[in-house]
């Protein structure tokens, strides 16, 4: 439970709703309704006043409707997160609502549970963006942010906003599928950014004699040989930096001892060192946006969001699409992967990539493959290559490499432009 309570406005012109809201809430010790507005023009006037945490925004509102509030909300009260409040059907306002800055949706009348859980999420949300966005004046540690200065390697993370899409699939088979394709003369190497309930090990069906645990607590004297120490080499050719087999153990990684920070200088130093040693790092993640998943994003080349092709993942990955916007992470470092893409769920994929951003790559549902991978640990990149499944991931190795290629071609240019201005700067100083 948060230390402070979750403050929050409630916006709809009929009484009863207001009531009905606030009745369910009193039913929560860490959330506090602050207000109640009956038309948009009071809901914005009360928000900028008592800047909630959350706003509850009925779409029907006479005068000023709940879109154009939502906007004027998210303008001029950008750390307030709202969420639409519709009935059912209005599924072409709801699209604009969330172009204007909602956060989420509830359909009427919302269960107690439903409301709450949706308010305590987007308060998160919030909270991760505020920190980014105003950091808190602390003197950061050396490696805890930002590109290190001596790097070979490019990172790619891979994240799922909902457990279960396939993260972990994509990530191991994505390393997999690189390796081969780049023969040995690059090295490539997985990580376990799922400290707790990893599961890249077993899909590898590797036995870690060491994992990141061993080198969290020695990353001050982290240098080649202790890091090639802790890393578990793969037939395939990858090494790995697994995560410790008992979720207690990864205490040591992500522990009480120095809290978020510490952990993220931890994490970025060990990144640092595979970048150092790898040409091309994945990262598997959890579906969790904190703090350490939030240090994979900002160092990463290439973050590739998994979704199946479900609502709830497409509007989740909405979510992380525009919270990635207001973290500045330009649109080229985004990929889509669609898992399970020829699941038949009356969705299309053109539409989905549409409403989010173009696919990467498609991966097909193969359910015997699947088993075989999460049981045996036989990666399906290499166990069913010639299968459709085994194709797409080397389709999405190609787009992946398509991708860090471009950036690295950028990357330079920009170099090469600021090294020209430098040299003017310096022929001017000089006068020559
Ligand atoms: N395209 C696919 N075809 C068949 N099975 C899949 C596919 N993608 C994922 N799975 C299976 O679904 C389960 C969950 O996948 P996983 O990668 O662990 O998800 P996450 O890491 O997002 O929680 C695993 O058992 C995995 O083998
Ligand atoms: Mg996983």
């Amino acid at each position: 439970m948060p230390a402070e309570k979750i403050r929050v406005l409630i916006v709809d012109d009929i009484a009863e709703t207001r009531e009905n809201l606030r009745k369910l809430l009193s039913f929560a010790p860490d959330i506090e309704v602050v207000g109640t507005a009956a038309t948009g023009e009071e809901g914005v006037q009360m928000a900028r006043e008592l800047v909630p945490h959350v706003v509850i925004m009925d779409i029907n509102l006479p005068g000023m409707d709940g879109i154009t509030a939502t906007e004027q909300i998210a303008r001029e009260v950008p750390t307030t997160q709202i969420i639409i409040l519709s009935v059912q059907g209005e599924t072409g306002y709801m699209r604009r609502a969330m172009a204007a800055g909602a956060r989420d949706f509830l359909v009427k009348p919302p269960s107690g549970d439903e409301l709450m859980a949706t308010i305590r999420r987007v308060y998160e949300i919030g909270q991760v963006q505020a920190a980014r966005i105003a950091p808190a004046p602390t003197v950061t540690a050396p490696g805890a942010v930002g590109r290190p200065a001596v790097r070979h390697g490019q990172l790619i993370v891979v994240f799922s906003p909902k457990g279960g899409a396939g993260c972990t699939t994509i990530a191991v088979n994505l390393a997999v599928a690189l390796q081969t394709r780049l023969g040995m003369s690059q090295k490539v190497a997985i990580m376990d950014g799922s400290f707790q309930f990893g599961d890249v090990g077993v899909m590898l069906n590797l036995q870690p004699a060491r994992t990141i645990a061993d080198l969290a607590v020695r990353v001050e004297e982290l240098d080649s040989d202790l890091l090639t120490s802790v890393l578990t080499p793969h037939a395939s050719g990858i090494k790995a930096l697994l995560a410790p087999p008992h979720p207690e153990a990864a205490d040591a990684v992500i522990g009480a001892d120095g809290g978020m920070t510490e952990s993220s200088r931890r994490i970025g130093i060990i990144l640092d060192g595979l970048l150092r040693e790898f040409d091309l790092v994945v990262v598997d993640t959890w579906s969790l946006l904190n703090e350490l998943t939030l240090t994979f994003m900002d160092r990463a080349d290439l973050i590739l969001l998994v979704i199946t092709p479900l609502i709830p993942d497409i509007k989740d990955a909405r979510h992380f699409l525009d919270l990635a916007d207001r973290l500045g992470y330009p649109r080229e470092k985004l990929g889509l992967v669609i898992n399970q893409a020829d699941r038949k769920t009356g969705l299309r994929l053109d539409q989905i990539e549409r409403a989010l951003i173009p696919a990467l790559a498609h991966i097909p549902y193969d359910e015997r493959a699947g088993i075989i991978a999460a049981n045996r640990g036989l990666p399906i990149a290499t166990e069913e290559a010639s299968k459709p499944i085994g194709q797409a991931f080397v389709q999405l190795a190609a787009g992946v490499l398509e991708r860090l290629s471009e950036l690295r071609k950028t990357e330079e240019e920009e170099e090469a432009v600021s090294v020209e201005v430098s040299r003017r700067l310096l022929g001017r100083a000089l006068g020559i």
